[in-house]
């Protein structure tokens, strides 16, 4: 008899799964086993749900949502405001650029509109996605459509709006590379200028899309402690350990065992270190349940298979399941 991981980690954080509209029926089994919750691999997000200025279309979203409630699973809301996967009719008007008052109102009827339906059901949402630039010399904020059309103060007009959308959800701001140095750095001084101008953030998402060579545990733990000194509560969002390098070229048909092993040794020092900031952590979210379908076996090299989660292809545990879960 295999442990259950929702079992194993009910008293530290609760686990979550990315699913989508197809793995909440070919993975149900696993999902309904393993996790106490999950998020939307796309589903909420602005493309889906708001594909034009008169249109939302909520169906795949539901079907999500109510998967959620029949299996008794938390479901965190993802994502509302996003330079990705954002239909270009937001930042226009006309033949022309949107003026920033257009914009901020489309922001808040957004906002309003898709926390609004999802309210009791969603207990977190991802406000603000990925807002952060990578590199050193870049200013905090990238460039991004919404910075444009509104200007810096749109991170703080999304979550003032989310609040008032559904003030029982906890609020975060998530975003990946979030290890690395610079960038964290960076998280940190948006999130603690947010908190300082009194803007309700309620916590800092760590997407997690890290890889069997890094981030090493201890840059892991910098950010963690990082963060956690700005008093919010921390999730890791979208959690997959890749076999590669970000863009390696290498490719192999059948994952090679050791790499498999090595998988295996980072899924458990990682998930030893957050059991550590248990204290810390309102959630550990999978992006995925099995390597069958991981967004990975396509970015970034098209083409490369990519074996990142903790169910194999056949939806059997992986050696990464068996060092994690305590039986
Ligand atoms: C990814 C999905 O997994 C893919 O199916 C989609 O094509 C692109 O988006 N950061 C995020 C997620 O916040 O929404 C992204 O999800 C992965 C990176």
């Amino acid at each position: 008899m295999v442990g259950s991981l929702c079992k194993t980690y009910k008293e530290y954080f609760p686990i979550g799964a990315a699913v989508n509209s197809f793995s909440i029926n070919t993975h149900k089994e696993l999902i309904v086993n393993h996790f106490s919750g999950i998020t939307p691999e796309n589903q909420m997000k602005p493309q889906f749900v708001h594909p034009a200025e008169h249109l939302y279309d909520f169906e795949q979203g539901d079907i999500i949502a109510d998967f959620a409630e029949e299996n008794n699973l938390l479901l965190r809301g993802h994502t509302l405001i996003w330079h990705n996967q954002t239909p270009d009719w937001f930042f226009k008007d006309g033949g022309g650029p949107v003026s920033r008052s257009l914009a901020l109102k489309r922001m808040k009827e957004h906002i309003y509109t898709v926390m609004g339906h999802y309210r009791g059901r969603t207990y977190a949402w991802d406000v603000v996605n990925e807002a952060v630039a990578d590199n050193a010399e870049a200013p905090v904020l990238r460039q991004a459509p919404w910075l444009a059309a509104i200007g810096e103060d749109y991170v703080e007009y999304a979550f003032r709006y989310a609040r008032e959308a559904d003030p029982a959800a906890k609020l975060y701001y998530n975003d990946y590379n979030e290890c690395d140095p610079v960038k964290s750095r960076k998280i940190y001084d948006l999130v603690k200028s947010l908190i300082d101008h009194g803007i309700p953030v309620d916590g800092i998402g760590m997407q997690g899309h890290w890889n069997i060579y890094a981030p090493e545990p201890d840059k892991i733990r910098r950010a963690v402690e990082l963060y956690a000194s700005l008093g919010v509560s921390l999730q890791i969002t979208e959690l997959d350990i890749s076999m590669f390098r970000f863009d390696d070229r290498t490719a192999y048909e059948k994952v090679p065992d050791k790499l498999l092993e090595l998988q295996a040794e980072r899924y458990e020092e990682i998930f030893k270190l957050l059991r550590e900031y248990r204290d810390l952590f309102a959630g550990v979210t999978l992006w995925g349940i099995a390597d069958d379908d991981t967004w990975l076996s396509d970015f970034p090299v098209k083409g490369r298979r990519n074996w990142p989660l903790l169910f194999d292809d056949e939806h059997k545990p992986k050696k990464a399941f068996d060092s994690i879960v305590v039986f």
